[in-house]
């Protein structure tokens, strides 16, 4: 019988586990989790709560578990998980949709100005530097109290194992890490105030971190000794799902929020478009990133407001006046990529007395491909020109949404169903590969498309395309 693996995803909204054999899924199931919001703008969970979540998840699996010859973790990346002495969270974890440490932002770029040549991005406060910085500030206590500092999955790995350990593409997302040598920083986490002994040993994705504990294993029905390998941040593993594991492969998520990425066999940073550089989990490999905060979103969000489901809202935009479509910029929750601006809000603009319903739906669908094309853009010329770009998550299952990115994109996009195992399908292919069932190189594959859309010239798009970057520029830094 074709051994099995198993990858876990700590994610925000749930743990999700996936059992495959030479890269078919074979069984999957997830158990929820909670964000705790304790004041405006913070975003924080029990690290105990993703343990609980793991036994729920592995518990609902029905594929026996019996030949299982290994498991990866994925996770959330940017989370702060901060441990005592006795390895016990000093405070719950602080993630990375936590918008607190602004301030500490400014503090770091004007201290380290070369801080996004070192760290392939700019600071931002979703990011760990930051919320530590903070935490020193506003929770002395707590803060010399901390022995450890891992990433999420990571807290995950030390429950299994046992070992404090990482991995390069979870580790790239701290701001504490030279990402062209892939090392820790001294430049870094001297800025941050943190000390060196506290951060955990580096690994590529599938590098053995150690092997599952007695106790542990009972507790789950897994074999004690199985072994446990790195992983990656969920952006790297969500990569390798797709056989993004090469340099000029990538994809467009679709997903409440959206990523363009892109990998390579270089690092190339381009902090000032906010585009993030960070470590792939695999050795000689990087990827740039925009990382956007909304990304299909903004068309659940109107469906609401309107009291209309998402299907009615995209038919509605089907039918509008196209020569009558007002602007709508996404940013509902701030912006990341291209523009690195925490307080920037949604608007629509142009709105006359002939603007309908439809009209308005159709500025939403279109501000998505806006958004996109903003981050093909920031990547220069190189964002996999001439291929066709796989598009999952989501906004993917529309038509309209899809044959609006080829036309703004001015490149074809296919809709794939390769995404579907997502971060967990990718811890589980670098657990084949750490095991030894596959080899490093099958990572990188084409993903399936199931419908592509190519681009047709829109002139009255391209038109409000740029008003769109206009209307982002007049609005920047508020009223
Ligand atoms: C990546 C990022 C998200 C989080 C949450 O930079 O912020 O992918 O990892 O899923």
């Amino acid at each position: 019988m074709q051994k099995s693996v198993i990858g876990i995803d700590v994610g925000t909204s749930a743990v999700k586990c996936v059992v495959s054999a030479d890269g078919r899924i074979i069984d999957t199931a997830s158990a929820p989790l909670n964000v705790q919001s304790p004041a405006p703008g913070w975003s924080e969970q029990n690290p105990d709560d993703w343990i609980g979540a793991v036994k729920s998840a592995v518990a609902r699996l029905t594929a026996p578990l019996d030949p299982v010859a290994g498991l990866a973790l994925s996770g959330q990346m940017h989370g702060a998980v901060m441990l005592d002495t006795a390895a016990k969270p000093v405070r719950p974890c602080i993630l990375w949709n936590d918008s607190r440490a602004n301030d500490d932002c400014t503090t770091l770029r004007s201290d380290v100005p070369k801080i996004g040549q070192i760290a392939g991005v700019l600071p931002l406060p979703g990011f760990t530097a930051p919320k530590l910085m903070w935490v020193r500030r506003e929770e002395p206590h707590a803060f010399e109290a901390i022995r450890h500092l891992l990433l999420p999955k990571d807290y995950v790995g030390l429950w299994l194992t046992g070992e404090f350990a990482t991995d390069v593409s979870d580790a790239a997302g701290t701001l504490w890490l030279d990402e062209a040598t892939r090392a820790w920083s001294d430049t870094l986490i001297g800025a941050s105030g943190i000390d060196r002994s506290w951060l955990p040993g580096l690994h590529h994705g599938f590098d053995q971190i150690g092997s599952l504990r007695r106790t542990v294993a009972e507790a789950m029905g897994l074999p004690a000794g199985l072994p446990v390998f790195a992983g990656g941040g969920d952006a790297a593993t969500g990569a390798v799902s797709l056989g993004a594991a090469a340099a000029g492969r990538g994809f467009i998520s679709l997903g409440t929020s959206g990523q363009f990425l892109v990998v390579d066999d270089s690092y190339r940073p381009n902090p000032d478009q906010y585009v993030h550089a960070f470590c792939h989990t695999l050795p000689g490999l990087w990827y740039r990133m925009a990382a956007m905060l909304n990304g299909a979103r903004p068309l659940s969000w109107f469906a609401s407001v309107l009291g209309i489901s998402v299907e009615t809202l995209l038919t509605e935009a089907a039918h509008a006046d196209v020569t009558r479509v007002p602007l709508f910029l996404p940013y509902l929750t701030g912006e990341r990529s291209p523009h690195g601006d925490p307080d920037v809000r949604a608007a629509f603009y142009d709105l006359d007395d002939a603007t309908g319903r439809p009209e308005m739906c159709r500025a939403v669908v279109e501000a998505i491909a806006f958004m996109m094309r903003d981050a093909a853009d920031s990547f220069g010329s190189d964002a996999m020109g001439g291929q066709i770009i796989p598009v999952i998550g989501g906004g993917s299952q529309s038509d309209l949404v899809l044959q609006t990115l080829a036309n703004v994109l001015e490149q074809p996009v296919a809709r794939s169903a390769s995404g579907q195992g997502g971060a967990a399908l990718g811890a589980a292919l670098l657990a084949e590969v750490g095991v030894g069932l596959k080899d490093p190189a099958s990572l990188s594959f084409a993903p399936d498309l199931t419908q592509a859309f190519m681009p047709s010239p829109d002139k009255l798009l391209r038109e409000r395309r740029m008003r769109f970057r206009s209307l982002y520029a007049a609005l920047r830094g508020g009223l």
